[in-house]
């Protein structure tokens, strides 16, 4: 009803503008002093933990990106290797897991069958199983060892939006909380990636602002054929997410890549008027990436690519090849992600709207998917 969405014009709208507060509710009594303890995870033990070997993460949707994001923070801070594997495919083959690996499931829902039923394989193959979810009681949690809630609220709208940013949080908390108890980041820089978790919130509500000047591009852009994605490092999995909104939202034919693979296929699509997101890496951050990225936008430019970049603040070096530039707040280069998802589901919410689509209810799609 109107009222549940308290103003809003969908749930949609409502969940995306919430990014600020799913965080924020994410982080809460978990950072104490500048370092992370999540009370949750005492449930293994200092030493179960810090003798892992290797981490395999399973998920199905938006839950594969938030997890396929952290995995670049958890293996830098807390030197773990760490798989991602969709539910479906890593319950049906025969994954070679020990007792010291960690299996890490996430679902907003806590009731995705594939998930749940790649949780009991794991724990039946001797892993250890730890939930992310975000629905208090549900049934992945249930079976598992451990579980991080995420407190982002209820989720109604079948597109998953604030419980995303929510996953990354919880699984940056844990990254951090292991990197810890492993002794492999100094005080000192738990300090500093603690800080940048904390001023996300801020920062998500400073991106926010860029929803007039997304609602134009996607009114503009409202009879689109194609789309594509680019990023690179935790911008591919922010770019695959940025097609999945699109797919899912608009219907509009949607591919992601990574920018280092455009030159062995994906430059092939690129003709005169194809649109193209580019998530561009942090000119200071990501030094070494970021020219690598704009040298992308060049070449597709020259080929005739209309370039809608999402850059850092300041940046000035995309600025001559985009045709439209969607600023997002400083922040450390594994914290971007959580920034730069939000113009892309802006776009995709204001692109379907534009069609005259439901947001909330996009066809043949299900907020959980609980059967095979
Ligand atoms: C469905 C939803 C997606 C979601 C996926 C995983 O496909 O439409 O938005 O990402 O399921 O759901 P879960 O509840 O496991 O996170």
């Amino acid at each position: 009803s109107a009222s549940e969405k308290g103003g809003w014009s969908s749930f949609m709208a409502k969940e995306v503008s919430e990014q600020p507060d799913a965080v924020a509710n994410t982080l809460r009594g978990r950072i104490h002093e500048g370092h992370v303890e999540v009370p949750e995870l005492t449930a293994f033990g200092d030493d179960v933990l810090a003798g892992i070997r290797r981490i395999v993460i399973i998920a199905c949707g938006t839950a594969a990106y938030a997890g396929q994001t952290a995995k670049y923070a958890i293996e830098k801070w807390a030197q773990v290797p760490v798989d991602v594997e969709l539910s479906h495919e890593f319950r049906y083959r025969d994954p070679v897991l020990s007792d010291d690996t960690l299996v890490i499931s996430i679902s907003q829902s806590g009731e995705t069958m594939d998930t749940l039923m790649a949780v009991k394989y794991a724990m039946s193959l001797g892993a250890k199983a730890i939930s992310i979810c975000n629905t208090q009681g549900a049934t992945i949690p249930r079976e598992s060892d451990a579980v991080i809630y995420t407190h982002a609220g209820p989720e109604v709208a079948v597109a998953s939006t604030k419980a995303f940013v929510a996953q990354i949080s919880a699984l940056y908390l844990f990254a951090l909380h292991l990197a810890r108890v492993r002794g492999t980041l100094s005080a000192t820089e738990q300090l500093e990636q603690v800080e940048e978790l904390q001023a996300i919130p801020a920062k998500l509500a400073t991106t926010l602002l860029a929803e007039d000047s997304v609602r134009q591009l996607a009114r503009y852009m409202s009879d689109t054929r194609a789309v594509l994605f680019l990023g690179r490092h935790v911008g591919f999995p922010i770019a695959l997410e940025g097609a999945l909104k699109l797919k899912e939202l608009a219907y509009i034919h949607a591919e992601g890549f990574a920018a280092g693979e455009l030159k062995h296929g994906p430059i092939a699509l690129i003709e005169p008027g194809q649109p193209v997101f580019v998530v561009v890496p942090s000119p200071r951050g990501s030094a070494h990436l970021h020219p690598k990225v704009v040298s992308n936008i060049q070449e597709i430019r020259a080929r005739g690519a209309r370039i809608i970049a999402i850059a850092e603040v300041g940046d000035a070096a995309v600025l001559p090849f985009a045709d439209t530039v969607i600023h997002i707040p400083l922040a450390g280069p594994l914290f971007e992600p959580l920034l730069a998802v939000v113009p892309l589901q802006m776009f995709a919410m204001e692109l379907a709207i534009a069609k005259g689509l439901d947001v909330d209810q996009p066809r043949n799609l299900a907020k959980s998917v609980t059967v095979e």
